[in-house]
């Protein structure tokens, strides 16, 4: 192909005017036709911002434009449609985390890629963030012996989206906030979740005027994994003090540490009694930065050249899996199997 790939985005709110303005000003051999939103005044000004035509639906967006891959920044409740749309009409696919609601969902979106033979990615920044690769590389090749122990968290400032409130749209802050750390924590230990015991706490909701059942804002849950390692993730969100991803890997030899609280390489200090002041991350797109450039970046690569995705459906849906356990785990008050989510 030496035109330049014609990327159609649907969803312009937070993470799709990331990954649009990273196709316009930062990946190669790739273009933005389309933009998609159901509120079309937001489909307008990403247009306007990044180029390519506003479009209220992706129907009309394949009709109207050359579109050659799709990339999908909608509510998770909506991947499902949208994926199996654009992978039947030939489309590849880079679709946000969560993958999608339940397993079944995913199913669908693996057939359909498959039956299309089109590529399906699935968006685990940290994949591409190169801490967290250097790390991984450091694993597989034994530097710290054999993984024992994972832990990762996730923590953020700002109330999500009032659709990522309601447990049955978006399965909760373990989907929205702590999917990055299911899918991490199996990649780094190298084997699947098996079992997943989860304790949540809502503590600020009620003050934040959120009013959904079954809301939480902290999580923590306890793993085992098909090679008996073990492990933990947790979360908050909001957390006022700032964007918070680290992990830890301890294996038979040594650990490993990836991330820091801290951002940016600056430390004030006026008063020698408080001593200095770093600030933390702000936020998602600044942590991540350049995770999200390299994640667009091997999209791209692997529509143009058919190559498998780095990150795809089935490591997707292995996330959905453990997030629908975890759920289950604190609603029933119990550790729950994995094979007990697996529809
Ligand atoms: N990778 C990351 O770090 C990261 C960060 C934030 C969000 N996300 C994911 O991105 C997705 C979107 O989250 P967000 O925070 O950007 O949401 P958002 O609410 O800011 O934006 C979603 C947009 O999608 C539009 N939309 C909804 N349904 C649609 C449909 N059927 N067709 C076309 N447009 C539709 C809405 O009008 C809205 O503009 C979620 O899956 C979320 O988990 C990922």
């Amino acid at each position: 192909m030496t035109d330049p790939l014609g990327v159609c985005l649907v969803g312009a709110g937070r993470a799709g005017f990331v990954h649009a303005s990273n196709l316009r000003h930062h990946t190669a051999g790739a273009e933005p036709v389309a933009i998609v939103d159901g509120d079309l005044e937001r489909a307008r000004a990403v247009a306007a911002a990044v180029g390519g035509a506003p479009f209220a639906t992706l129907e009309e967006a394949i009709a109207g434009a050359r579109v050659d891959a799709v990339v999908i920044a909608t509510p998770t409740f909506a991947h499902r449609d949208l994926a199996v749309e654009a992978l039947g009409a030939g489309l590849h696919v880079l679709c946000e985390k969560p993958m999608a609601l339940s397993a079944r969902e995913c199913d669908d979106m693996i057939a359909a890629a498959d039956e299309a033979g089109r590529v399906l990615q699935i968006g685990y920044v940290r994949r591409f963030q190169p801490e967290f690769v250097e790390a991984h590389a450091r694993i597989e090749a034994g530097e710290i012996g054999d993984v024992m122990l994972v832990k990762s968290l996730t923590r953020g400032p700002g109330l999500p989206p009032p659709w990522a409130h309601d447990l049955a749209l978006s399965n909760g802050m373990l989907a929205e906030v702590n999917s990055h750390c299911f899918d991490s924590v199996r990649w780094m230990a190298g084997a699947d979740i098996v079992r997943v015991y989860a304790e949540v706490a809502n503590r600020k909701g009620a003050r934040l005027g959120v009013t959904a059942e079954r809301f939480y804002d902290n999580a923590i849950v306890s793993l085992r994994f098909a090679n008996d390692a073990i492990g933990s993730i947790d979360g908050v969100c909001p957390a006022g003090y700032g964007y918070d991803a680290r992990m830890e890997v301890i294996g038979t030899e040594g650990l490993i540490m990836i991330g820091d609280v801290n951002g940016m390489p600056l430390i004030t200090a006026v008063d020698r009694d408080r001593g200095g002041v770093r600030p933390t991350h702000k936020t998602w797109p600044e942590r991540f930065s350049w995770g999200y450039v390299r994640e667009i970046g091997a999209f791209v690569e692997a529509a143009r050249t058919g190559a498998e995705p780095a990150v795809g459906g089935l490591d997707g849906k292995r996330a959905v899996e453990a997030v629908v356990a975890a759920n289950r785990s604190w609603q029933e008050g119990r550790p729950v199997e994995l094979t007990e989510a697996a529809v």
